[in-house]
């Protein structure tokens, strides 16, 4: 990566001129217009060694050898105590070269083992909007973790043995609907019925309750209309799942953490863990050095019904079990927080897997202009379905010719506009649902995106010469300041692998595509001399294979034509 590299050096710079620290920094200049990298240690080194900046800046600077002049094109010292770093044209071309293989010049980490939780629809409740930002940020997270060189395990977590499954057996009962006449539109229809029914009938909603619980007691009437349900509503989920590109290695879900509740019950009883409480079984989590009120986990009812938080348990009994993983995350609705940190600390305190290892990645809301999660006019979340056709309904709406695109690329960009909109907000945070603005191809958008990716094509495929293997020479400033944002992709690569943030790539790519943008509305590659069109071949051919690498990692596939 470039920086660790600059850092070498300018702490061999540091070295020759007689200063020692551990850790040497240098950033990506907040000025362009004066440096390409910065480093401020000389603060540090000032009070270490009890020197003015000055007297450290022109010391470094008498020490600039052979080889760092052929790194750097110009060390400067700037007051109050920066070092301004501006790299040799050769230098850039260079690591232009590092860049240029399947990875992106990122070494490989040592490898581990990830589990990832993320999707987690509910069975039998149509899929909406927000379902929509966990598959895709834990989409892009899975397949950033696995760009680093890790094994990923991506398990969707069903929500299949909940009150839902209660309500609709209720209402086929009812109806007198038999087990093989259950299809997606009778589920779409009888689920919000029983539920909006049970809103204003108590009594109603305990009836529910009991079939579910009859369900996981295993009941053989309710055993069997669950199994049609789940068969019908998760073959309805994969053709969304397909749409949107988001793949899971295990389709498990609540009920498949049922035969493990008993014994890590049993555990939770054996380390003293749990309590009685009116006849429920609790497991107090709180710590002396909470800031805030942290209740206990709900294990079992006083009814002997499990919960939310027991499945959850025991699903991570299941999965260090069956599969030793070395980390698991979760992609989960922020308001869930409380949740995890209830089950993680339980996991931790019964030595089932270390607090440590469990991440809890929360996503905002989607929101309407409102700023109240979003819906359509007639008040209800939109069904992904209806927001695909919504999509594509805007996006054809901007331009006529766009009505006559092959339906597989009109696919491609339905995809690119919803995930780009997603994907460059940062999870953790709400955003405003605005379908307008996401599928204009001029702005921060997926459309802007593609469209730079599928004109370098173009530029690409008209020039008639053989595009040279490595670059020696700059042409501009704008040829430069593209090459230099390159250099940046590895880096770019491993924040967003550190933190489990698919934003910084999303952000680095727009900010690619605006200098790309500038870089040919200056440069007129197709007229240009040979050499020059050579040495831009290499840089847009580059320049592409890291677009399209970084696309993949935002699960964007790009259309053949725009
Ligand atoms: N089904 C849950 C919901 O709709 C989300 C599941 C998240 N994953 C988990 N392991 N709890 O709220």
């Amino acid at each position: 990566m470039i920086t660790q590299k600059l850092e070498k050096y300018v702490k061999k710079l540091f070295l020759t001129s007689g200063y020692n620290i551990d850790k040497v920094t240098v950033n990506v200049s907040n000025r362009l217009d004066l440096c390409d990298y910065q480093c401020n240690d000389i603060f540090k080194l000032s009070k270490i060694y009890h020197q003015a900046p000055q007297v450290i800046g022109s010391n470094l600077l008498s020490n600039v050898d052979e080889e760092l002049k052929k790194v750097f094109s110009k060390i400067e010292f700037v007051l109050p105590g920066f070092i301004n770093l501006t790299l040799s044209d050769e230098f850039i071309n260079e690591n232009l070269e590092v860049i240029n293989n399947e990875n992106l010049g990122l070494k490989k980490e040592i490898k581990e083992k990830f589990i990832i939780d993320y999707g987690g629809p509910n069975v039998a409740k149509p899929l909406h909007v927000g379902h929509m930002r966990t598959a895709i940020v834990g989409e892009s997270i899975k397949r950033i973790i696995k760009f680093m060189g890790h094994e990923v395990i991506a398990d969707i977590h069903l929500g299949d043995y909940g009150l839902q499954i209660g309500q609709v057996i209720y209402g086929l009962e009812e109806e007198n609907i038999s087990i093989n006449d259950i299809n997606i539109d009778t589920l779409n229809r009888i689920y919000p019925k029983i539920s909006n029914l049970c809103k204003e009938d108590e009594k109603l909603k305990t009836c529910c309750a009991l079939i579910t619980k009859k369900l996981q007691d295993n009941d053989s009437k309710y055993q069997k209309y669950w199994k049609k349900i789940l068969e019908v509503s998760v073959s309805d989920m994969k053709k969304l799942y397909d749409y949107l590109d988001v793949h899971f290695d295990l389709w498990n879900g609540e009920s498949d953490a049922y035969p493990y509740l008993k014994q890590v019950e049993e555990i939770l009883q054996k380390k003293s863990l749990c309590q009685e409480s009116q006849g429920a079984l609790i497991v107090d989590v709180k710590k002396d050095t909470d800031t805030k009120e942290i209740p206990p986990l709900l294990y079992k009812k006083s009814n002997g019904a499990y919960l939310y938080a027991s499945t959850d348990l025991a699903t991570i009994f299941d999965r260090v079990n069956k599969y030793h993983p070395d980390h698991i995350l979760y992609v989960v609705d922020n308001r869930q927080e409380l949740h995890f940190e209830q089950v993680f600390r339980a996991a931790d305190l019964a030595d089932i897997y270390p607090y440590n290892n469990l991440e809890f990645l929360g996503y905002g809301t989607v929101n309407g202009t409102d700023n109240k999660p979003y819906k359509t006019r007639d008040g209800n979340a939109p069904s992904l379905q209806e927001l695909f056709e919504e999509t594509k309904k805007i996006f054809i709406s901007k331009k006529t010719s766009n009505e006559h695109m092959a339906q597989e690329d009109i696919d491609k960009i339905v995809n690119a506009i919803l995930k780009f909109a997603d994907l460059q907000n940062s999870r953790e945070k709400d955003y405003v649902f605005d379908l307008n603005k996401f599928s204009d191809v001029i702005g921060k958008t997926g459309p802007y995106i593609l469209y730079t990716y599928v004109r370098i094509n173009k530029i690409l495929k008209n020039l008639n010469i053989d595009v040279i293997k490595s670059s020696n020479k700059i042409y501009n400033d704008i040829d430069r300041k593209l090459r230099l944002k390159i250099l940046e992709v590895p880096e770019v690569i491993n924040n967003a692998y550190k933190a489990r943030k698919p934003v910084f790539i999303a952000d680095y790519i727009y900010n690619l595509c605006v200098l790309a943008n500038s870089f040919y509305q200056t440069n007129h590659v197709s007229t240009a001399s040979i050499d020059k069109q050579q040495n831009w071949g290499y840089v847009l051919q580059l320049l592409n294979r890291v677009i399209k690498q970084l696309l993949n990692l935002l699960v964007i596939d790009i259309p053949s034509k725009m």
